[in-house]
């Protein structure tokens, strides 16, 4: 029977009893608006469990708990296995930051619907609780938007991608796409609300646009060109136009998008705007205008900071933690994702069978040992990225998320201090068999298995 000391991320505290309590055992759940935010009490005796809960996402997290306890069968789609039981014992828990985030690209490569689902099983299994779902870039739109249909069936797709991180004019020529209708996003929204999720979306402007440009031409800088949806991976100098019909296109996409994320917080990119003019920087704030008007805050990387006065809006930090402290100070609420802590698509070790290695290193024990370097009011939360330019499979996201994101959700959870070889053998004695009886095909911690390689496709160290 595994015992308090196996639980990832680590719970605020713990009081052991004797004895133990067979599971699956029968749960008494109380409401206890005493309890902070997202917290919960579990008192398990021989007789059953009583799970205290501030409210549903605390008792989603007082149920995950226990069937951590359970240990890694508990995990499996189906019940195999008999003679489970809990050990007696009080827990009491609730998470340090109240933005725990992970971020996927679904526009680089698209994700199943089924696999987003799955993914945001993952999430909750680790107590995480924003899933920040990147619907738009340059090489690939992934959201139908009824008013316009060409975003789907010209920008839901490439005919061919770049070949890792191969700069040159190698491609693979095979087509790539994929896109969800309004219903898929609304059951996707619905499925995360169940596990205590909130997934804020994403369309990226004024720059990552050229599957958009590609759709509707007019929307870029020279509509008599011949746009294709970007085969090549980088950052792109070609910017949506900032004129009156662009803006105004753009509030009819965000208007449907509001209609189906309930989000309080909507992302509206920002990022990575080579040769942005003035106009651009009113283009973004016209839109964060927009969405405040109706009611949610932007979310916008740091590079917004640089546009001029903006209204209130939640902060991405991904370039360095001074953006992070400067957004505070001017008064925005800030979530930091530092790319050079955080990006779990950069390579996890130096090993030379790490498939297509990218950016930089950033091991398990680095990620554990990440701490947000803001405090206050203002700090939002953090949040690890999934980049998915060179994660073209379900198989891949895996790989790159796991164990790492285990690390990353105990960060996110727990308070401090922090001791990586207490954690190390609680992940691979404890954790990683969960990983195993619920499928996820992690990266081992010795390096990959041959078939997670890729020899012989570049990646780019930084
Ligand atoms: C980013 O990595 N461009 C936010």
């Amino acid at each position: 029977m595994p015992g308090f000391s196996t639980l990832l991320p680590r719970p605020v505290s713990v009081t052991e009893v004797p004895g133990s309590c067979a599971w699956p055992a029968p749960v008494t759940v109380r409401a206890a608006p005493g309890l902070p935010a997202e917290g919960y009490r579990l008192a398990i005796t021989p007789h059953g469990v009583t799970l205290s809960a501030a409210d549903p996402a605390g008792e989603y997290y007082g149920r995950q708990t226990l069937r951590q306890l359970a240990g890694p069968d508990a995990f499996r789609a189906a019940s195999i296995h008999s003679g489970l039981r809990l050990p007696c014992g009080i827990v009491e828990d609730h998470p340090r930051l109240g933005w725990r985030g992970c971020l996927l690209d679904v526009a680089r490569h698209f994700r199943t619907k089924a696999e987003v689902l799955r993914f945001v099983d993952l999430l909750a299994a680790h107590k995480l609780n924003v899933l920040n779902l990147h619907l738009t870039d340059d090489q690939g739109w992934r959201i139908e938007v009824p008013r316009f249909p060409r975003l789907t069936s010209v920008g839901g797709w490439r005919r061919s991608s770049m070949v890792g991180r191969h700069d040159g004019p190698e491609r693979d020529g095979r087509p790539h796409g994929g896109f969800y209708t309004t219903a898929d996003l609304r059951e996707i929204v619905a499925y995360a609300a169940e596990r205590a999720i909130t997934v804020v979306p994403e369309i990226d402007l004024p720059g990552h646009s050229r599957a958009a440009i590609a759709a509707y031409p007019e929307l870029g800088p020279d509509p008599a060109a011949d746009w294709q949806v970007w085969t090549s991976w980088g950052v792109s100098t070609s910017l949506l136009e900032p004129s009156e019909s662009t803006v105004d296109f753009f509030r009819t996409v965000f208007d449907h998008l509001l209609d189906i994320f309930p989000s309080p917080v909507i992302g509206l990119g920002g990022d990575e705007v080579p040769g942005a003019t003035e106009a651009h920087g009113r283009f973004v704030r016209t839109i964060a205008d927009h969405l405040i008007a109706r009611g949610r805050t932007p979310l916008g990387w740091d590079e917004v900071l640089d546009t001029g006065a903006l209204p209130p809006m939640v902060i991405g930090a991904w370039r360095d933690s001074a953006y992070g402290a400067r957004a505070a100070e001017l008064g925005h609420d800030v979530v930091l994702c530092p790319e050079d802590r955080l990006y779990l698509d950069h390579r996890q070790s130096d090993h030379p069978d790490e498939p297509i290695p990218v950016g930089y290193l950033h091991t398990l024990e680095d990620v554990y040992g990440y701490e947000p370097d803001l405090a206050g009011p203002r700090l939002r939360g953090i949040q690890a990225q999934l980049w998915s330019e060179h994660l073209d499979s379900a198989r891949r996201v895996d790989y790159a998320a796991f164990p790492r994101l285990c690390a990353f959700a105990e960060v996110a959870w727990s308070e401090g201090p922090r001791d990586f070889a207490e954690f190390l053998p609680r992940l691979r004695e404890h954790h990683l068999p969960r990983l195993d009886a619920l499928g996820v095909e992690y990266r081992p911690l010795a390096g990959p298995h041959p078939w997670q390689t890729r020899p012989g496709v570049p990646g780019r160290l930084r």
